[in-house]
């Protein structure tokens, strides 16, 4: 495949065939993972910056064992402990840590279009791991790629994405990738909960969550986003989990052998029942193996095509 962006700030910039050419990588480098020794000297002498502005288990904690499984170095920053702290804004923290010369800046932070502002001012790639509401592309594609081992072809399929659509960048970043990869995609949750501007999206959405499971190949269930709400959009959480709390009667509803995901971390007993995410058709925890393999793909394509780019 031939790799030419700089940077990674949303779905929106990859083709379809690009994200299936992903897939196929990340094929090969999952199985790194089943060997003995877990590493390749692939990327020796390249360096990885995980600017992390805001929490992280999974993205931060994957894209650091897929830099170390390419024998890239790693190196962090939080905004506890940092300058951050002092008041430096996120051009100057972006173009100092750009004056250490890593060859990638993975980047999260609470601001929408952050990944984006700091691609523009710098020259090394830069990988938006989350920014505010608007986009989280690494997500979507590993999202992509536990249901591509499962399906292969995604045309004829249905996800359905449950929850907090209105504050989710994962709900944002999974319609993109995966209405362009042919499969049907539905929204439910409480009113207040999704986006004025729906209806410009290509989706069905649904109120009722009974009626939403019905004949669908995948649930994604959505994290509360209660960090970025404000008051009054939900009456509890008890009756926000009695009405849209993904249960067994509802995959009963579902297409045979569809699968239960969730991006993590879990409200259990809230967005989904606790045995449901334990069950034998949760993929919640391949999500985050395959989350490896997808950030060893990516990060191989930025750290060689630099490399080609520059002979
Ligand atoms: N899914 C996800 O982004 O999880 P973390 O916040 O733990 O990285």
């Amino acid at each position: 495949m031939e790799w030419t962006h700089k940077d990674l700030l949303s779905v929106t910039q990859l083709t379809s065939a690009e994200i299936l050419d992903i897939f196929h990588l990340a094929e090969n480098f999952e199985e790194i993972g089943t060997r003995p020794v877990k590493k390749t000297p692939t990327l020796r002498g390249k360096s990885v910056l995980l600017f992390f502005a805001e929490p992280s288990t999974r993205t931060k904690t994957s894209f650091d064992i897929a830099a170390k499984r390419l024998s890239a170095d790693t190196f962090s920053l939080a905004t506890s402990g940092s300058s951050l702290e002092k008041g430096e804004d996120l051009r100057d923290t972006g173009l100092t840590l750009q004056a250490m010369q890593p060859d990638a800046i993975v980047i999260r932070h609470s601001q929408s279009g952050s990944a984006d502002f700091l691609a523009q001012q710098l020259q090394c790639s830069v990988i938006n791991a989350g920014d505010g509401w608007h986009a989280h592309p690494t997500q979507a594609l590993l999202d992509g790629f536990s249901l591509y081992k499962l399906w292969g072809e995604f045309r004829g399929r249905t996800l359905l994405l449950l929850g907090d659509i209105a504050h989710s960048r994962v709900a944002r970043s999974d319609i993109e990738l995966f209405t362009k990869l042919g499969a049907s995609v539905r929204l439910c949750g409480p009113r207040t909960l999704l986006p004025r501007y729906i209806r410009d999206w290509p989706v069905t959405v649904y109120s009722d969550l009974e009626e939403a499971c019905r004949g669908v190949d995948a649930v994604q269930c959505l994290r509360l986003q209660l960090e970025r709400q404000r008051s009054g959009l939900l009456p509890s959480l008890r009756e926000y989990a009695t009405r849209f709390g993904l249960r067994k009667r509802h995959m009963e509803l579902a297409r045979p052998g569809a699968r239960i995901m969730h991006p993590g971390p879990l409200n259990r007993g809230i967005e989904i029942d606790s045995d449901l995410a334990d069950s034998p058709e949760s993929l919640i925890l391949d999500q985050v193996s395959s989350g490896i393999a997808i950030r060893m793909t990516l990060l191989y394509l930025f750290l060689t095509s630099i490399s080609r780019r520059s002979e």
